[in-house]
């Protein structure tokens, strides 16, 4: 279905971004990927290359807008002018305000808001126009307030608005952008850091309405949704992953998640 598409996942050499990447590269297309550690990017072009076409993999903090600009610009020069842009980069871990330090703060939101902000920035001018598709993978800290998430609320719930904003800037020119909200994953780095009591894991699967946690690969199909055909009149949402968590549960979760 995207034979001949140039994906680009910014951050995609593990866990849900990884997943999406792979999604798009057994549906036929062809990736390119960047992140901050060589072997990482390493193992997930070999991964990528084995399940479709040859990947494309480059370094980049995606802080640091120089890097991020000839990461994007290597990609294109690899693969071709980018049809799907996901944004995915991003950084976490549990922290009371008072207990982080100014640096502590502006890393998370450097690495998940400005991050996001200087990878769209430096794709637009490479984007299929009109045609192409931006997808910001969000998380539900972006309107549900967490505690010890303070800097993941801020910075999610500005990547939300970089979505709607983007979106209407960028729409005229043939982009649609969205937000993909990946609810409780299974086996992702995300939910290692937040599930503190992993004894808790099955309480915290009752606590979603579909009864299961999710896997990387529910996350990948609706990505693949997002850039097909099927979605071409779709812009500017934030769509939840996560089998109706977010609507009840999630503040009891993460309760639950933090040992309470
Ligand atoms: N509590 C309070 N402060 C913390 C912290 C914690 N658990 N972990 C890190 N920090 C602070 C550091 O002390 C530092 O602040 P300081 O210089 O004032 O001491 C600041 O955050 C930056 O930490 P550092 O380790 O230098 O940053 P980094 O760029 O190497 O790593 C992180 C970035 C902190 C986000 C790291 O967790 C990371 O690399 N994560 C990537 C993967 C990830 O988080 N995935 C989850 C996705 S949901």
């Amino acid at each position: 279905m995207f034979e001949n598409k140039h994906v680009l996942v910014a951050g995609g050499t593990s866990g849900i971004n990884l997943g999406i990447a792979m999604g798009f590269a057994k549906a036929g297309a062809k990736l390119s990927v960047f992140s901050r550690k060589q072997e990482k990017v390493d193992a997930a072009v070999a991964a990528l290359s084995e399940a479709g076409p040859k990947a494309h993999g480059g370094i980049a903090d995606v802080r640091q807008p120089e890097q991020v600009k000839d990461a994007i610009a290597a990609a294109v020069q690899a693969q071709g002018p980018i049809d799907v842009l996901v944004s995915g980069a991003a950084g976490n871990f549990l922290a009371p305000a008072v207990a982080m330090s100014p640096n502590a703060f502006g890393t998370v939101v450097g690495i998940d808001l400005n991050g996001t902000f200087h990878v769209l920035r430096y794709a637009f001018d490479h984007l299929t126009k009109p045609g192409a598709c931006i997808i910001n993978v969000s998380a539900p800290q972006a309107w549900i307030p967490m505690m010890a998430q303070a800097h993941v609320c801020a910075a999610k719930a500005g990547v939300d608005m970089l979505t709607k904003t983007l979106a209407m800037e960028w729409g005229p020119a043939g982009v649609r952008v969205n937000s993909l909200v990946p609810g409780p994953i299974d086996g992702t780095e995300g939910m290692a850091r937040l599930l503190v009591d992993k004894s808790k894991k099955d309480a915290l699967a009752k606590t979603v309405p579909l009864g299961r946690l999710g896997q990387v690969e529910d996350c990948a199909d609706v990505a693949l949704f997002l850039a097909s055909d099927a979605a071409r009149y779709v812009s500017g949402v934030v769509l939840p992953v996560d089998g109706g968590w977010s609507l009840a549960g999630a503040t009891l979760a993460m309760g639950q998640m933090m040992g309470g």
